[in-house]
């Protein structure tokens, strides 16, 4: 890897690691969604990066996608909160999660998380199988006593692309790519005392650009256009829009742009029988030494 790349890798990696410790410490019951989300990618600004995702912020059987809404009144509740941060620097991504227990007996299903991507990590090395990895994935989290969820996986990372390469599953798939030195993953085992599947549910508040479509209202191209040039084809929160956006035609906007395809959504997640869900997740660069760059 060219070493101004890996430069670039490096210090998104650390921003992102600084704001998702900063975001963790703001995370106590009663905090409304809309702090946490908003100061720490304020955090993530002042440090230097820009967010690669909008903060993602998902409770209990939430497993991922939820964030602030425009206006959002919800505020932290009792359970296993989620927090999940993505930074670019000029395009090279540092992605990291971390879940905390908020007052939680559930907090077990953490460390099912954790040294399942421990194991994982130790594994990311040049000629690898990734089905081998994600086996050990599995086996880590069930050896716990839990189900990992099998339809949420890791990907690789590529300048201006958080889904790049492969997907890289928590459970054994038979993937057989086989890993190259200077690929990068971010990788992120979810476990869950449910059935270990996740399902859209009917809210969406993160979109990406998609593709160019005509639509004849100025909003909606105002979106797009956004949506490819500041959020650079990046997944972005509705909330963001609101500054150069009327918000009262927000929503017919957004709704014209996802039916044409121009716009990709990504409803919140929700498990399937309602199990709570952990999940940790750290950027890695493949290498003899693998290099985890969310670590601080
Ligand atoms: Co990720």
């Amino acid at each position: 890897m060219d070493e101004k790349v890996l430069e670039k890798y490096r210090e998104a990696g650390k921003i992102a690691a600084k704001a998702r410790d900063f975001g963790k410490g703001l995370i106590k019951e009663g905090t409304s969604y809309k702090k946490v989300v908003d100061k720490t990618e304020a955090k993530i600004r002042e440090l230097g990066g820009e967010p690669a995702f909008p903060v993602n912020l998902s409770i209990n059987d939430i497993g991922a996608h939820d964030t602030a809404d425009v206006k959002d009144e919800r505020t932290i509740k009792r359970g296993l909160v989620k927090l999940d941060v993505g930074v670019h620097v000029s395009g090279y991504i540092g992605d990291t999660a971390a879940t905390v227990s908020v007052d939680s007996d559930k907090g077990d299903m953490i460390k099912a998380s954790e040294d399942a991507l421990e194991r994982a990590l130790e594994m990311m090395k040049p000629g690898t199988r990734v089905s081998d990895v994600s086996s050990e994935i599995e086996k880590t989290i069930k050896d716990a006593g839990y189900n990992p969820i099998r339809n949420l996986t890791g990907h690789g990372l590529e300048k201006f692309n958080l889904h790049a390469k492969i997907e890289f599953p928590n459970v054994e798939t038979g993937t057989d790519y086989k890993l190259e030195e200077g690929d990068v993953f971010a990788l992120e085992p979810f476990a869950t005392d449910g059935a270990g599947k996740v399902k859209d549910s009917e809210r969406t508040l993160i979109y990406m650009w998609e593709k160019d479509v005509g639509v004849r209202s100025r909003e909606g191209r105002k979106i797009l256009n956004m949506a490819k040039k500041d959020f650079h084809k990046l997944p972005f929160a509705k909330r963001w829009l609101t500054q150069k956006v009327s918000m009262l035609r927000l929503n017919m906007a957004l709704g014209q742009l996802t039916e044409r395809n121009g716009l990709h959504e990504y409803p919140v997640l929700r498990e399937v029988d309602g199990g709570d869900i952990s999940q940790v997740e750290h950027t890695v660069i493949v290498k003899e030494k693998p290099e985890i760059t969310t670590k601080l």
